[in-house]
Parts: C-alpha cells; sequence; structure tokens
C-alpha cells in the first residue's frame, strides 16, 4: 500500500537521472530558504536563480506566494494547511531535482518538522537549507506588503511572528542575512560547489 492506494507499482525508464544530470551538466538539487515574511527569501532566491542562470545553470523557483496561486490555492494558513502546504512543495522540488534542475523552493516553512520530513525525501547533500535570519523587528520595519501591520491590528489572524510560531532550524547548511552582495556571492560559491560536485552521479 502506498499511502492510501493498493496495486500501485512504480514503474522504471532507461533514462534516469544521472543521464538528465549529464545533459543539462549540473546536478538537480533543492535549495530551501526558508524564514519569516518580509525576511528576504524572495529576493535571495532570485538573485540566486539569475546567477546561476548566468552560469549556464537551469533553475526554477518554488515560491510560496506563488504556488499559493495554483498548485496549494486550496489551503490556509493554519498549522495542518502549512504542513500539506511544504509537504507538497517538498514533493514537487523532489520532481525536479530528480528532472535533474536546481530547485530554490522559498517558503516560510515556519515548522521544524515540515522542513525535516522535506529534506528526507533527497539524498544526502541535495537539500540545502537556506535560514533567512532576520529579526522580527527588521521584517516588521520593512514590512514590503503591509502585512505585518494588518496583523499588529488584528486583521490578520495567525500571522507567522505575531500570533503564529516560526520554529528557526537548528542545523541548516547556510546561515543569510542578505545583508551585502558579498553574503549572496558565498551563498552562490556554497550551492555552486554542491550543484557542480555531483554530475557524475
Ligand atoms: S507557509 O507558512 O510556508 O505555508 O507560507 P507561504 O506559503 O510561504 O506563504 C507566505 C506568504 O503568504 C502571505 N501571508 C501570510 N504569511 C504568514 N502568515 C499568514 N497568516 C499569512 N497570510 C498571508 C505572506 O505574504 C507570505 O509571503 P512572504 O513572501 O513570506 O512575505
Amino acid at each position: 500500500t502506498v499511502g492510501n492506494s493498493t496495486n500501485i507499482k512504480w514503474h522504471e525508464c532507461p533514462v534516469e537521472k544521472v543521464d538528465r544530470q549529464r545533459l543539462l551538466d549540473q546536478k538537480g538539487c533543492v535549495i530551501w530558504v526558508t524564514g519569516l515574511s518580509g525576511s528576504g527569501k524572495s529576493t535571495l532566491a532570485c538573485a540566486l536563480n539569475q546567477m546561476l542562470y548566468q552560469k549556464g545553470k537551469l533553475c526554477y523557483i518554488l515560491d510560496g506566494d506563488n504556488v499559493r496561486h495554483g498548485l496549494n490555492r486550496d489551503l490556509s494558513f493554519k498549522a495542518e494547511d502549512r504542513a500539506e502546504n511544504i509537504r507538497r512543495v517538498g514533493e514537487v522540488a523532489k520532481l525536479f531535482a530528480d528532472a535533474g534542475i536546481i530547485c530554490i523552493a522559498s517558503l516560510i516553512s515556519p515548522y521544524r518538522r515540515d522542513r525535516d520530513t522535506c529534506r528526507t525525501l533527497l539524498p544526502e547533500g541535495d537539500f540545502i537549507e537556506v535560514f533567512m535570519d532576520v529579526p522580527l523587528e527588521v521584517c516588521e520595519a520593512r514590512d514590503p506588503k503591509g502585512l505585518y501591520k494588518l496583523a499588529r491590528a488584528g486583521k490578520i489572524k495567525g500571522f507567522t511572528g505575531i500570533d503564529d510560531p516560526y520554529e528557526a532550524p537548528l542545523n541548516c547548511e547556510i546561515l543569510s542575512f542578505f545583508a551585502s552582495i558579498s553574503y549572496l556571492t558565498y551563498v552562490l560559491v556554497f550551492c555552486h560547489v554542491k550543484i557542480a560536485l555531483g554530475h557524475e552521479g
């Protein structure tokens, strides 16, 4: 039995991940960017995508806000729906990595358990967790969408960091505050080494 289904079998195809990776000359992996709203996740994801693109690497961004317009439009912000949001994006990210693509997932993903479950979907080393370690006060001062203001006024309930939890990673690969271009370069180099490493397998 797989999930709720019985009588289903995995189908193998002779063209495998390693072949696609060779074709693309890169390593499929997942760069998971987590942090509070306004911490710079999408900005980092975009900059990283742009820099890797310029180096001839194929990336695709799964952004929380965007995915919630389609695939996850049925999900709210209560804990179980956030968990389902992360589960689905984790599974899609795994498919992208299997396709040989560098998948940058950028979601608040406030629960450690949900992120750790996504990590277990990928081979060791192929899940790079980047924590946007920006204090709540800074995110709130930025308030790019005016959502913190609404949350403080009680007009949005269950807003992460205000009246909903955020569990910081304990063992992430990269801590980022995205304050400078040199830091972005560091993130890029780290990811690039990982990505370049294994296109043999
Ligand atoms: S989660 O927690 O991972 O399921 O969230 P995510 O899919 O990344 O979506 C976060 C964006 O949704 C907007 N938004 C909220 N965020 C947090 N809490 C509440 N209640 C909420 N309601 C709406 C917000 O714009 C988030 O965007 P970012 O890009 O993180 O600022």
